[in-house]
């Protein structure tokens, strides 16, 4: 879920982040202390125990490529030659502060971001080269009337990225090194410009999970040795205005995405069920949160707090019958009907395709270009997108994938461009560390022939899509 509107005063502040610098890598046996690996064990993962349902899904942390759990190429001998890689930010602060968070307290003051603050002890930043640093600092105001009745306390913003959320990147920028730099020597060992672009939404936390997961990849742990050296490299996040972005459905360029959603609604039999369903469900809910809220909106107050280990929410007010507290059972059957929800809304439902057509079809096509340009031997070796939930769930309905569940916290898909000894083509698409497994078959994607991957993409273009965005 893309949050409120960052303001503009953010937007200033923030600018002077979007470009960092990372240390230079000597030579590749002094690598393992130069990448953030050193900061795995930080955190402990055990603390997410508690949203981890029986087949393994874990909405705090999704699982990562290691050099143990990435595949071979089907095909021995053939050369990895271009990625794509597509994230969901890390773990976050709840997008919006109910009534039973006010006495919560969100703490992401020591992130390890450098748009954000930072604790000087613990690295130095790339900015400590610069002239001008600015670091953005949440400060909510104990004595504030405003933030006592409507704000949790702490230092996050709404959807702010925490400490824990940074380190997720970090790592797995330090895992795909392992695998893209130090193993297939897709990328060099020096960040290079010309090889990985890097693209996100116009948000805070994808901008920093972007830096994060660069940090991860090439290091930026105070090594350099001369604060003058004059080629350090800068790394550059490139954005779109929010307006215009098409790394999530944007229904604000294309009115007939919301139209056809809301058609979707309506008229879906699976969602009638699922309402149906729960009506006693979503009033206790109601009645514990003391809003209403989609299923999704449940999840995000919920999640965010089992993610942290925080006591789930309970009002005792005396009620005669039904629970008064959230616990890890209602969590899951939570979970359970966002899955539902998505899987209809993103891959099953009549009308899907036109909204993935519309909303996703700019995005498929930059793909499409991404990896022709890199079969004619462009330059780039590393498209890597930033974005959200919704960035990743429309993709997964793109690729007709067979886990609809909502993406977690750190979400990556893969999308690698193999060449063989004989000189073909394959694509192969990774999902949070294993092949993306298709529902309809329409490929394989563990070795996917590049005209066919290509075609499957050409079915989401459209010719004059701002004619179809409009209202019918
Ligand atoms: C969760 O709460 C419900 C309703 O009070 C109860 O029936 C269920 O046993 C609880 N589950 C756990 C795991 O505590």
């Amino acid at each position: 879920m893309i949050g409120a509107r960052l303001t503009t005063v953010m937007l200033f502040l923030i600018a002077g982040g979007l470009v960092m610098t990372a240390s230079r890598f000597k030579s590749s046996s002094q690598q393992q202390d130069l990448i953030a690996l050193d900061l795995i064990d930080l955190f402990n993962q055990e603390q997410t125990d508690l949203s981890t349902n029986p087949e393994g899904y874990n909405y705090c942390q999704a699982p990562r490529p290691t050099l143990e759990t990435y595949p071979d190429p089907k095909v021995e001998g053939a050369t990895l030659i271009h990625s794509q890689l597509f994230i969901r930010h890390g773990d976050r602060a709840p997008i919006s502060a109910l009534p039973l968070d006010l006495d919560m307290v969100w703490d992401c003051s020591s992130a390890y971001t450098f748009t954000g603050p930072r604790d000087e002890s613990t690295e130095k930043s790339p900015y400590h080269y610069a002239n001008v640093v600015a670091h953005q600092v949440v400060t909510i105001p104990a004595g504030s009337p405003f933030a006592s009745k409507l704000m949790w306390k702490g230092s996050c913003a709404p959807g702010q990225l925490t400490p824990l959320g940074a380190l997720q990147h970090r790592k797995l920028g330090a895992a795909l090194r392992q695998i893209y730099v130090d193993k297939l020597n897709l990328l060099p060992e020096i960040y290079d410009a010309d090889t990985v672009h890097i693209r996100s939404t116009d948000v805070w936390r994808t901008k920093q999970s972007a830096e994060n997961l660069m940090a991860g990849m090439y290091g930026v742990q105070g090594k350099s040795k001369s604060a003058t050296h004059p080629t350090l490299p800068i790394l550059q996040i490139h954005t779109l205005p929010t307006e215009v972005d098409y790394l999530t459905l944007n229904a604000g360029a294309c009115p007939r995405i919301s139209q056809l959603r809301s058609n979707i609604e309506k008229t879906s039999e699976v969602l009638k069920q699922l309402k149906d369903d729960n009506v006693d469900f979503s009033k206790q809910l109601t009645r514990i949160l003391g809003v209403e809220k989609p299923w999704s909106g449940y999840m995000d107050t919920i999640l965010p707090r089992i993610c942290h280990n925080k006591p789930l929410q309970c009002r005792e007010d005396g009620i005669e019958r039904g629970w008064n507290c959230i616990n890890e059972s209602i969590s899951n059957r939570v979970l359970d009907n966002v899955a539902i929800q998505t899987t209809e809304m993103y891959r099953d439902a009549e009308g899907v395709f036109d909204v993935l057509r519309l909303g996703m079809g700019p995005l498929a096509s930059e793909i499409k270009d991404n990896l022709l340009a890199a079969k004619a031997q462009g330059r780039v070796r590393l498209n890597f997108y930033s974005g959200h939930d919704t960035t990743v769930l429309p993709l997964l309905g793109l690729f007709g994938a067979e886990d609809m569940r909502w993406p977690p916290y750190a979400s990556s898909i893969l999308v690698e461009l193999w060449k063989t000894p004989q000189g073909e083509h394959f694509v192969r698409v990774l999902y949070n560390q294993a092949v993306l497994l298709t529902k309809h078959n329409w490929c394989n994607l563990e070795w996917c022939p590049l005209e066919a991957f290509v075609t499957h993409l050409d079915r989401f273009h459209t010719k004059d899509l701002m004619s179809e965005c409009q209202r019918q």
